[in-house]
């Protein structure tokens, strides 16, 4: 049998360019060598509250563009995090082997606990799900960007734990980052990481935006007080529009410093636009295609949580048995 992939994507914002680099590109990339089930993480996403209407009306774009970026739901399975309901059971029995001094250590915690006022108990137990979401399908390995890489420390360690208390019950995943692109940064703030949430029009590109949109967004990228290209000196803002060039294109660090060494800014925020918009257009036209086909998307959704159901509760009643919880 192929090793399992897991991973997953919450349903909130626009899905950008960071989130394609570090993680959506390796999901394509990878689906044909393992048995791969990849996630809209629901759950994960009402930690915060989201409109009703508009979560809905998300989950089904984000599904959308999973199948335009190239997951091929004849070889993986596309679900929805919720419509599988062991993974909230699981997520439980994690919840109990977990101390709490662990999950106040993560800094994602920390960053949202401190945004807010008052926060529900959800956003200190979302790595925990996240940790039940990968050990449900024992999977081995987690493609995703640099900022999940704690949360996956996290789940190894809860996978160990739960392992050396009730005995080998889950597989120990390993973590899979992209050589570049792993994270990828804000265009309009270069030292904060690209995000879905962060406020400003200028801060990230959307995969379904419009080329004029796209260019408009990377023209106005914030570089630094060099007039060009120099591979020693270049700040943040430069190494970001470097890095999604690179990216997007997989030229060797060799060609890319032929390439860019010496040229304009202007040039190079030009040549980068074209470049990620070049590499959108066929996602957009196939998310145009996909989303006139009625039916499509749920029909691949209610197929992948049918094809997976049985894994995971196969773990669940493995994971009960372990801890002498009732299984009739
Ligand atoms: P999420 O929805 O924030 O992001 C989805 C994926 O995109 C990656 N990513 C980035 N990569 C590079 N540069 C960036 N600026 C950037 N921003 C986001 C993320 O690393 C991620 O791989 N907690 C997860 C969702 C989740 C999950 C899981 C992931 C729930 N259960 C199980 C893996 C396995 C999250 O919020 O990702």
């Amino acid at each position: 049998m192929r090793p399992r992939v897991l991973s997953g994507i919450q349903p909130t914002g626009s899905p950008h360019i960071g989130n394609y680099l570090g993680a959506l590109k390796n999901w394509a990339k990878i689906q044909y060598d393992y048995d791969s089930i990849y996630c809209i993480v629901d759950l994960h996403a009402v930690t915060v509250y989201q409109d009703p209407a508009e979560l809905r009306a998300k989950i089904e774009e984000l599904a959308g563009v999973l199948l335009a970026i190239g997951i091929d739901p004849t070889h993986s399975s596309l679900i929805v995090q919720s419509s599988v309901a062991a993974h909230a059971e699981l997520a439980w029995m994690l919840t109990c082997v977990t101390p709490i001094g662990w999950l106040e250590r993560m800094t994602q915690f920390k960053a949202k606990s401190e945004a807010q006022e008052s926060i529900g108990s959800g956003v200190m137990q979302y790595p925990v799900l996240m940790a039940a979401d990968i050990l449900i399908y024992q999977a081995a390995i987690v493609p995703v960007g640099d900022d999940q890489s704690q949360h996956l420390e996290l789940t190894r360690d809860i996978a160990q734990r739960f392992n050396s208390l009730y005995g080998d019950t889950f597989v120990v995943p390993e973590t899979r980052l992209p050589t570049v692109g792993a994270r990828i940064m804000g265009l309009d703030e270069p030292e904060k990481k690209m995000s879905k949430s962060a406020a400003g029009s200028g801060h990230a590109v959307s995969l379904l935006d419009p080329p004029d949109v796209i260019r408009k967004k990377i023209l106005r990228a914030t570089t630094d007080s060099n007039p060009a290209v120099d591979f020693e000196t270049a700040g943040a803002g430069v190494r970001n529009l470097l890095a999604i060039f690179q990216a997007f294109t997989e030229s060797t660090d060799e060609a890319l410093r032929t390439q860019f060494s010496g040229m304009r800014y202007g040039d190079l925020k030009k040549t980068v636009a074209e470049a990620v918009i070049a590499a959108l257009e066929p996602i957009q036209k196939r998310y145009r295609e996909i989303t006139a086909e009625t039916g499509y998307i749920a029909r691949v959704l209610e197929e992948g949580a049918e094809k997976v159901r049985p894994i995971a509760n196969d773990t669940v009643k493995k994971a009960k048995r372990a801890m002498g919880l009732y299984t009739p």
